[in-house]
């Protein structure tokens, strides 16, 4: 089965045309890479034994996505392409209004004259914006605090609208919590460009000498040892829950959603501990004032997914910690081979 992989060439997107492959489905990749490089497509080779089709285009340019979708006899869609940067998206919510909710329902309207109506879309934890208490399930109520987070609940809710009036149609709304780590084999992972947004990224600099200290946003959060809480998940356990939701629901019309998570809350310095342990090194770090927009804790109730896709998270901490290591001690620099 070919399946149209937007946003292919990312971080999440990559390791899921990995399992896509292994599962024995057909990944095409539309990419603009504006936030990745076509040497993950080597990569993805070297690991898979094959290299998806790519196609250089913007998920904003509908000709081309009618071309791709027809040509490649496409039967499903999973939908990663999209801006992710919560401080940008202050600083630019056009553009992130734009790429995220605009792409996307350029999207669904190339699907809807290709005749293709199976979609999978990456949303995120962030629309549950700051939860009453945890664990979070589905039914839980959402809202937004910047553009980013406003731009995955808008696109939600219109893919709920378009749904309602398109009954024929599966949509499956994927709410993935803290993504971390990498494929095992090392030769894919998290290559952010700039200084990294988000913790573990930014702490495997710090442990790989690309910078001096991770700045621990906030000691005094109503938590365990008084740093935020979150559900760190491996990529390769989010990368699967797209293949079950795949095999299990992409067949069913209706409007299905589902968190992507493992249940667990660790917290920042419990993360750090993590780490310096799978690089054998101290991790400076310093305690700052708390990130503004940052919550205390948060983490899944991830039973639905598991009673409903047969799926759940299987990797560990030191999992996560380990293949994240290994990426970042062998590609210090990133994909930097283009
Ligand atoms: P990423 O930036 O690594 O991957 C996104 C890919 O989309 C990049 O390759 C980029 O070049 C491409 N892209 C962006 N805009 C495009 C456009 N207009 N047309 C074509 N391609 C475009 O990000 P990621 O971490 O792999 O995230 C994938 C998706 O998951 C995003 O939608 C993101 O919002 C969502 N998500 C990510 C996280 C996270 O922490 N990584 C958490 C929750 C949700
Ligand atoms: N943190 C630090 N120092 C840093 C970076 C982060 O102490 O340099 C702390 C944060 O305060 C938070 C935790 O580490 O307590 C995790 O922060 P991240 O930035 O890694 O992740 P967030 O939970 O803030 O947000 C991420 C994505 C969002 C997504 C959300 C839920 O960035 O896009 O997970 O999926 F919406």
């Amino acid at each position: 089965m070919n399946v149209l992989v937007t946003g292919g060439s990312g971080y999440i997107g990559s390791h899921t045309c990995i399992q896509l492959l292994a599962a024995g489905f057909n990944p095409i990749i539309v990419d603009n890479l504006c936030n990745s490089k076509k040497a993950v497509l080597k990569r993805i080779k070297q690991v898979s034994g094959s290299t998806p089709t790519f196609i250089q285009a913007d998920v904003r340019d509908k000709a081309a996505l009618v071309a791709a979708l027809s040509e490649h006899n496409i039967e499903a869609v999973i939908h990663f392409a999209g801006l992710k940067a919560v401080g940008e998206s202050v600083e630019k919510p056009l553009e992130y209004y734009d790429n995220n909710v605009n792409g996307t329902l350029v999207l669904v309207d190339a699907m809807r004259e290709a005749g293709v109506k199976r979609l999978i879309f990456s949303s995120s934890a962030t629309v549950y914006g700051d939860p009453a208490s945890v664990p979070i399930t589905e039914d839980f109520p959402t809202s937004a605090t910047n553009p980013y987070g406003r731009s995955k609940l808008m696109v939600e809710e219109c893919l709920t609208d378009f749904q309602k009036a398109n009954s024929d149609w599966s949509i499956t709304l994927l709410r993935y919590f803290n993504p971390v780590g990498s494929h095992p084999s090392g030769e894919l992972g998290e290559d952010p460009q700039g200084i990294p947004n988000n913790l573990m990224p930014f702490v495997a600099q710090v442990a790989v000498g690309r910078r001096e200290f991770v700045s621990v946003f906030g000691n005094d959060y109503p938590t365990k040892d008084g740093t935020g809480v979150r559900d760190y998940i491996h990529v390769m356990d989010l990368a699967d829950g797209h293949i079950a939701a795949l095999q299990k629901v992409g067949p069913k019309p209706g409007l299905h959603i589902y968190n992507l998570g493992t249940g667990n809350g660790h917290s920042v310095l419990e993360m750090i501990a993590a780490f310096e342990k799978a690089a054998h090194r101290p991790i400076p770090f310093k305690f700052v004032d708390r990130r503004p927009g940052d919550i205390a804790e948060c983490w899944a109730d991830p039973s639905k997914a598991q009673t409903e896709l047969g799926w759940r998270a299987s990797h560990t901490l030191d999992a996560m910690v380990n293949d994240s290591w290994r990426w970042q001690s062998t590609n210090p620099q990133g994909y930097s081979d283009q």
